[in-house]
C-alpha cells in the first residue's frame, strides 16, 4: 500500500515532536511546513538523519511553501503562537487567528480531501476558523484536545493509585481550557469506576489538576507551553484515522445539536476511522455535567464572538 502522505503546519515545539513521532512510527512521508526559512528544513533534515537508526524509509521534507504538500492525506495544524506564564489560552486568540487563516488558505489549495487536526489555540475557536476557511466537511475536520486533556487526567490517576497507565481510562468532554469537564463517572481503572478508588476530595483534586494541567507546564517552563503531551495525542489522533482504528476518544468535533449545541466545535467523544469522525457518541449526562457543558460551550461561544477574522 502507498504511503499516506501527512502534513505538519508549524516547525516549533509541538510541530517538530509531532513529525517525529509520525516518522518513527511509520505512519506516512512527512512535510513540515513554516514561515521561518531553514528551521523546517533544518528540522527535517535531522529527523532523516536519524533514519537509519530508527529504521524509517518515509521521506521527511521542510518547506516554507505549500506546492509540495498537494494531495496531503492528513494535515496537523500547529503554527501560531504559544502561551507564556501568566496568558490564558484565548489570549493567544486574535494573533492566531489569522495564522491559521492564512495556513488554511494556502493548505487547502493543494489538498482538498484532506483530514485536519488542529492544535493551535485557543482550540475549539481556531477549529471552527480552520473549518471556515477551508470549508472541509465537519467529518473531515477536528481538534486535537480531549485525547490530551483525558491522558493528563489518565497519568495524574495512574500517579496516585501508582497503577500501570495500560488500565485506566478517562474522559474529559468541553472544550480546551479551565471550563473543561472531566468526567469522574466515565473514568476507570481495570473497569472498577475511580469514584469506587478515590475519595470524592482526592477526585476533585486530580480534576482540579487536569484542568490546569497545560498551565502547569507553563509556569515551569517559562518560555513557552507544552509539547510532547500534545504531540502524542495528535498522533495518537493521526494513527486511528490512517490505520482505520475505529477508536473512541474524545475530540473537539463540529456539532449541530450534539449534547443540545449547535454550530460550533467542542470536545465529545467521537469514533474516528479513515471517514474521519464517523460518529458523534452521547453520553447521558447527569443535570450537573450537562451545566458544566453549557458552561463550557458558552466561553467557546464568547471566544467565537470576539473573533477578528
Ligand atoms: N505559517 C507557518 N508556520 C507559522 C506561521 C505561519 N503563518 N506563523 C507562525 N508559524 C510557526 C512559527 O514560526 C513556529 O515555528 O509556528 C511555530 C510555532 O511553534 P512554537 O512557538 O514552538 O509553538 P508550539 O509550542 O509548537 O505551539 C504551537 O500549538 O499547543 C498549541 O498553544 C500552542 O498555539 C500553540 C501551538
Amino acid at each position: 500500500m502507498a504511503k499516506k502522505k501527512i502534513t505538519v503546519i508549524g516547525a516549533g515545539h509541538v510541530g517538530a515532536t509531532t513529525a517525529q513521532l509520525i516518522a518513527y512510527k511509520k505512519l506516512g512521508h512527512v512535510y513540515i511546513v513554516d514561515v521561518l526559512e531553514g528551521l523546517p528544513q533544518g528540522k527535517a533534515l535531522d529527523l532523516m538523519e536519524s533514519a537509519p537508526l530508527e529504521d524509517f524509509d518515509s521521506r521527511v521534507v521542510g518547506l516554507n511553501s505549500y506546492e509540495e504538500t498537494a494531495n496531503s492525506d492528513v494535515v496537523v495544524m500547529t503554527a501560531g503562537l504559544a502561551r507564556k506564564p501568566g496568558m490564558t489560552r484565548e489570549d493567544l486568540r486574535d494573533k492566531n487567528a489569522v495564522i491559521v487563516k492564512s495556513c488554511c488558505e494556502q493548505i487547502i489549495k493543494y489538498s482538498p480531501n484532506c483530514f485536519m487536526i488542529v492544535v493551535t489555540n485557543p482550540l475549539d475557536t481556531m477549529t471552527w476558523v480552520a473549518k471556515k476557511y477551508t470549508g472541509l466537511d465537519k467529518h473531515r475536520i477536528l481538534g486535537m484536545a480531549g485525547v490530551l486533556d483525558s491522558t493528563r487526567f489518565r497519568s495524574f490517576i495512574s500517579m496516585e493509585l501508582g497503577v500501570s497507565n495500560e488500565d485506566v481510562h478517562a474522559t474529559v468532554l468541553g472544550l480546551h481550557g479551565e471550563d473543561m469537564v472531566p468526567m469522574p463517572r466515565f473514568s476507570s481503572v481495570a473497569d472498577i469506576p475511580i469514584t469506587e478508588l478515590l475519595s470524592k476530595e482526592k477526585i476533585d483534586e486530580l480534576v482540579e489538576r487536569t484542568k490546569h494541567g497545560g498551565a502547569e507546564v507553563v509556569k515551569l517552563l517559562k518560555t513557552g507551553s507544552a509539547y510532547y503531551a500534545p504531540a502524542s495525542s495528535v498522533v495518537n489522533m493521526v494513527e486511528s484515522i490512517i490505520l482505520e482504528k475505529n477508536r473512541i476518544i474524545p475530540a473537539a468535533a463540529y456539532l449541530e445539536g450534539e449534547y443540545g449545541i449547535h454550530g460550533m466545535f467542542m470536545g465529545v467523544p467521537v469514533r474516528l476511522n479513515w471517514s474521519g469522525i464517523a460518529d458523534i457518541i452521547e453520553l447521558p449526562l447527569t443535570d450537573e455535567e450537562n451545566a458544566a457543558l453549557q458552561k463550557s460551550a458558552n466561553a467557546v461561544r464568547e471566544s467565537m464572538a470576539n473573533l477578528s477574522v
